[in-house]
């Protein structure tokens, strides 16, 4: 390691979710014990940790005072506060140029569209004129987005069919500033993951497919099921787009496949649940290849290391059942590798994942459907 290198840094991590959790858990196991600043004492990774700091990510800069290098894990953050921090010298990674590019979606699809990224037509809502114009352009249904990312589990996309629905919506989130995007095709929803360190040296993970429920990330394959140039291109417009932005750790870059080609979602700058996979399916999990960009540490490999793997997320239902309580049955299914949270049910709530490999995309897909039916006490699919 170079002089001067802060790699060895005591590494601070500011939220203490399940990304948190398992950041934690891989830095563990290089021997380096990171300092959370959790909201709660039960966060889920402040159950496990032995170095946290409750606070309010407001409070990131006395936190950021007793760290080396600060990294996150999720994008409810004060991005001018953070800026000041790094202009005062504390190391922030990724940067506050990545942090502001994946905070705030209508910042996003700007940066992106002005430096020629294809993504779906948007608008900036301030009232319902905007609706109605924007409508009256895309057509229904259209999306309605919050700009800001709501809290943990919380909703922040509304598919609205006309505009009794688009009022409502807007409405109930009249505090919040708020996009609307013209409804894509989607033939298949493609994640990239992507790490980099300082410098630019990167890897880029094998590609998955996502498929979302309401909006909400139920499942993920890898490698995704579509042919090897679509998966390529994909590749390349990841590796561009983190290169721009001079991202640094994790960047996850969110895909719809359209017949007219890729367009880009949104950006998380931070490990991502598409990639909970890559604990089992590639020689370096996204968490720990996050820890060593952040670090200035060598990048570990991000080939696969099965033919196929695929992750069932564990979401509490109404009966917001203890996942935990149906262990026995959920370790029974050969072949499962059960991950919790040790988050407390409820409606909505991830609390947590099953992944498994296999030959083939399906065949683990099955293995890990039949664990996340045991752990919430379902019958089989
Ligand atoms: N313009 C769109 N057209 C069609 N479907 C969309 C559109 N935007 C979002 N969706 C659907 O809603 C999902 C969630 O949207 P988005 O990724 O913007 O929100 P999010 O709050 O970040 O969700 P998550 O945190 O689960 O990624 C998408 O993965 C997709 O399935
Ligand atoms: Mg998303």
């Amino acid at each position: 390691v170079e002089p001067g290198l802060p790699a060895l840094a005591r590494l601070g991590i500011v939220g203490a979710g399940q990304i948190a959790r398992m950041t934690y858990q891989a830095a563990l196991k290089l021997g380096i014990t990171p300092r959370l600043l959790a909201e709660r004492i039960d966060d889920s990774a402040a159950l496990v940790a032995s170095d946290v700091v409750i606070g309010h990510p407001d409070s990131v800069a006395g936190f950021a005072d007793t760290c080396g290098v600060l990294t996150f894990e999720h994008e409810r953050l004060d991005v001018g506060l953070l800026e000041r921090l790094e202009e005062g010298g504390r190391v922030i990674r990724p940067g506050t140029r990545t942090i502001r590019a994946a905070f705030d979606k209508i910042h996003q699809r700007r940066i992106l569209t002005n430096r020629g990224f294809p993504v779906p037509a948007f608008a900036e809502i301030t009232g319902p004129d905007d609706v109605f114009d924007f409508a009256s352009v895309f057509d229904w249904p259209i999306v309605l987005k919050r700009a800001r990312a709501a809290d943990q589990d919380a909703k922040g996309v509304w598919i609205v069919e006309n505009q009794a629905e688009a009022l409502r919506v807007l409405n109930e989130q009249n505090r919040h500033r708020m996009l609307a995007e013209s409804f894509v095709a989607i033939a298949s929803e493609l994640v990239v993951l992507i790490v980099r360190r300082p410098g630019g040296h990167v890897r880029v993970y094998p590609v998955t497919q996502v498929t979302n429920v309401d909006g909400v990330c139920r499942e993920i394959v890898a490698p995704a099921p579509v042919a090897p140039a679509t998966a390529e291109a994909a590749r390349t417009l990841a590796r561009r787009i983190a290169d721009e932005l001079d991202s640094v750790g994790v960047l996850a870059v969110e895909l719809f496949l359209t017949a007219e080609g890729l367009l880009v979602n949104e950006l998380a700058a931070r490990p991502h649940n598409a990639g909970h996979l890559t604990i089992e399916a590639t020689p370096t999990s996204q968490f720990e290849n996050h820890i060593r960009a952040v670090l200035d540490l060598p990048l570990g490999p991000t080939w696969p290391s099965c033919p196929a793997a695929a992750t069932v997320n564990v979401i509490s239902g109404i009966e917001s059942t203890d996942p935990s309580a149906n262990l026995t049955e959920a370790l029974a299914v050969e072949g499962a590798h059960i991950h919790l949270y040790g988050k407390r049910a409820g409606p909505g709530r991830k609390l947590g994942h099953v992944t498994a490999l296999g030959s083939d995309p399906d065949e683990a897909l099955a293995v890990a459907r039949r664990a996340e039916s045991a752990l919430l006490g379902r019958r089989p699919w």
